[in-house]
């Protein structure tokens, strides 16, 4: 049995409730996703990968210089994974699969891998995405906006399950619309 509130000071300590609470978005998001897609899941893989897929874009874990925070996050999980009591090896190869798998479309074979990315995409949809990017980027909406843009885009590319693209559409949506009513109100001046 996972120690979730270890867990959870864990991702609060590092990335306050920025990160806590992302990683807790995406295990809800998952389980109503494979509920929808009548995807079977292991509750230790699904939770730990999703609370821990992002976990190289933090430090200590962070490295200096350009990286694949995917990647790297994939390097770390086994660890930490031990740490949290987790021993049977074909279960951190799933974790393993599904953190370094959490941004590339179409990769990996194992459901909660399918799961993880998913869900984690739909959190990068809608006004959770501006909240996202504008906190952020709080002293530079430049950026920020920016960011939105290139978000919506590359989020709405890894939507794959038919409940995703479901759940994401008005998300999307949402999302185009505040972009356009921005650009006017603020007259392009942001
Ligand atoms: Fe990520
Ligand atoms: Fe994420």
């Amino acid at each position: 049995m996972l120690n979730l509130e270890k867990m959870q000071k864990h991702l609060l300590d590092l990335g306050g409730t920025y990160m806590l609470n992302h990683a807790r978005r995406c295990l809800v998001i998952a389980k109503i996703l494979a509920e929808k897609e009548n995807l079977k899941y292991d509750e230790d893989i699904l939770t730990f990968s999703c609370y821990f897929h992002d976990i190289s874009a933090y430090k200590p874990y962070r490295p200096d210089g350009a990286f694949d925070h995917a990647e790297e996050s994939a390097k770390i999980v086994p660890a930490l994974a031990a740490e949290y009591g987790i021993t049977d090896t074909g279960k951190i190869e799933t974790i393993v699969e599904a953190v370094r798998y959490h941004d590339k479309r179409g990769m990996g074979l194992a459901n909660e891998t399918r799961l993880v990315r998913n869900a984690d995409a739909v959190d990068y949809l809608g006004y959770i995405a501006v909240a996202r990017d504008f906190s952020k980027q709080h002293s530079d909406m430049t950026k920020a906006v920016a960011a939105l843009k290139k978000h919506l885009n590359d989020f709405s590319a890894l939507l794959e399950l038919d409940s995703a693209k479901v759940m994401a559409e008005p998300r999307i949506k949402k999302l185009e619309l505040f972009l356009r009513e921005f650009e006017q109100e603020t007259f392009g001046l942001y």
